[in-house]
């Protein structure tokens, strides 16, 4: 492994895609790491949170890397394709939480990364965009389907169909990023978000993460039902008991993640 810089802090892993030369797009040995990474943290329940960022000001992530794209067969760009959404799957639906700090630009595949992550934190040189119709190509990481279901579908054609790209501030109004962080503290405001989610009983904010990207899909009924079906795993869940003891005995909890 080489092309993430690895910070342990407590509960929480920062993640830093650090290939500044190509503004940390993604290669095939940067997806390569980054499957083996989220498969690490997701059979565990040591790290909560996972905080994902890039190195430099420039570039949280350019997409795809358009160097190495250019020399691949059409098979060999199937097979990165599907290796892309397998890892963006794997984020969604991991017990850990994944927050994309993002630090520049975020283009393409880099949007689409932020997508598959639960919550977006921006810096003030943040920039996004689904850009691929310029390329001639369309977003297939996933991005035609998380930007709809996250920011409804007028808005999500007005920025795939032009392929424009979006500063902070409108990324922020139109709730593609959930915060905004002030000059020089991305980390900072990401981390205690991630912290502040840490703190909080492990199988419940797992079952709170699973009911709300799963009953997306369905109609209120039926995701209704499956909000029961996640309530029945925390209802069963040691921690629920230590919760209310912790309530009762006015200290803070100790999580068994049980
Ligand atoms: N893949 C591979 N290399 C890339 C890249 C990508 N997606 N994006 C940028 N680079 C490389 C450039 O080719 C350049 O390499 P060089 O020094 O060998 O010429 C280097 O990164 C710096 O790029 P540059 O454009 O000069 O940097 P910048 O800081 O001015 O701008 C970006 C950064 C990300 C805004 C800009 O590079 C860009 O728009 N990239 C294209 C992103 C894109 O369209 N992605 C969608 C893919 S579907």
């Amino acid at each position: 492994m080489g092309t993430f810089r690895e910070e342990r802090r407590g509960p929480v892993e920062i993640w830093t895609l650090d290939a500044e030369d190509t503004r940390n797009a993604i290669s095939r040995a940067v997806l390569a790491e980054l499957e083996a990474r989220v498969a690490r943290v997701s059979g565990g329940q040591e790290v909560r949170a996972v905080i994902l960022t890039g190195a430099g000001k420039k570039a949280f992530c350019a997409g795809a890397d358009l160097k190495e794209r250019a020399s691949m067969s059409e098979a060999e760009v199937r097979a990165f394709l599907g290796g892309l959404r397998r890892t963006l799957w794997a984020i969604n639906t991991s017990g850990t939480i994944f927050i994309a700090a993002i630090n520049g630009s975020a283009l393409g595949g880099g949007t689409e990364l932020a997508l598959a992550c639960d919550l977006r934190v921006a810096a003030p040189a943040a920039e996004l965009g689904l850009t691929e119709v310029r390329l001639g190509i369309i977003p297939g990481g996933g991005g035609t389907q998380r930007l709809p279901r996250l920011i409804g579908p007028g808005r999500a054609k007005d920025l795939i169909l032009t392929g424009r790209r979006i500063n902070a501030a409108e990324a922020f109004a139109i709730g593609l990023v959930q915060r905004l962080a002030p000059e020089g503290r991305l980390l900072e405001v990401s981390l205690a978000m991630a912290e502040q989610i840490a703190e909080n009983a492990p199988v419940a904010v797992a079952a709170a993460k699973r009911a709300i990207d799963r009953g997306l899909a369905l109609d209120l009924e039926a995701a209704l039902a499956l909000e029961l079906e996640d309530y029945e795993t925390v209802l069963r869940s040691e921690d629920r008991l230590e919760g209310l003891r912790a309530f009762a005995e006015k200290r803070p909890p100790v999580w068994k993640g049980r």
